[in-house]
């Protein structure tokens, strides 16, 4: 088991999570009326830049490992980490804009994916059981409960719509690091895992496939961060939101 070395946040620096939280899910918000058909990442990329700078902090991802943008967005069969580029949105699209705001020396990590005008009914419905998914996850979010129950209401609720949840990447620990452990799976066994301690924070952030479990892996120029695909090209969502496990239970801090 992966012992953290970082310290319980001081109430300052929780304070300062709640800052970063806020401002990452407000800028969800934000980008929300312009993800429409017709927009270009790019577009949505540079939209989000100028909030964040605006809002007095910094766009986490950009120059993060060498990743050139200063948000995700991930198309359909893309799972996570999509760079944006000229693509245009179109009428029955999904994306998942992923932000990551840093402010004060901490980090606040949100996304969510959006439907482009007209999707289709599984398209909603998978969108739908990724947003459940991660709820069913937070709601596992207690001091002394485990990465394990996290990930197992996650993929219990998942395969139960009959759709898959990635493995290989997760939810993490984060605070004055971007990453930091632990690693948050969604899928695992009650019990198992890591022990989740009062007064850190985690993501939870589950990637639901429409069909096989199993992604592909591509490079990005000039970046160790690599973009992943669904291996059968079917769609992929996902939800996230950074949590602070409390003395009692958990505090969402990106939801406003
Ligand atoms: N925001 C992503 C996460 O949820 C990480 C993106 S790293 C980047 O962990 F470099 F691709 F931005
Ligand atoms: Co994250
Ligand atoms: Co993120």
């Amino acid at each position: 088991m992966l012992k953290s070395k970082s310290q319980p946040l001081s109430l300052e620096e929780v304070k300062k999570m709640q800052n970063v939280g806020r401002l990452a899910g407000q800028t969800l918000l934000f980008i929300a009326p312009y993800v429409q058909a017709g927009i270009s990442t790019n577009e949505l990329d540079r939209l989000v830049y100028q909030y964040t700078i605006d809002n007095g902090a910094q766009a986490a991802p950009l120059g993060y490992h060498g990743y050139p943008k200063s948000v995700c967005t991930s198309i359909n069969d893309i799972v996570c980490h999509g760079l944006p580029d000229e693509t245009i949105l179109k009428d029955g699209d999904i994306i998942n804009v992923d932000v990551t705001c840093v402010k004060d020396g901490f980090f606040g990590d949100t996304s969510k994916t959006f439907m482009v005008g007209n999707v289709s009914e599984n398209a909603k419905k998978l969108v739908e059981a990724a947003e459940a998914a991660m709820f069913k996850g937070i709601e596992q979010v207690a001091p002394f409960n485990t990465t394990g129950d996290i990930g197992f209401a996650i993929d219990r609720l998942v395969t139960r719509s009959g759709y898959s949840t990635v493995k290989e990447i997760g939810g993490h620990g984060i605070g004055r690091k971007f990453h930091d452990d632990p690693f948050v799976p969604s899928f695992g066994k009650k019990g198992k895992g890591d022990v989740l301690k009062p007064w850190h924070c985690i993501t939870v952030e589950p990637m639901v496939n429409e069909g096989v479990e199993e992604v592909d892996e591509f490079p990005i120029s000039g970046s160790t961060i690599r973009y992943y695909r669904t291996k059968d090209r079917k769609l992929s969502a996902q939800f996230e939101h950074t949590i602070l496990v409390t003395d009692k239970g958990f505090e969402i801090l990106t939801r406003v």
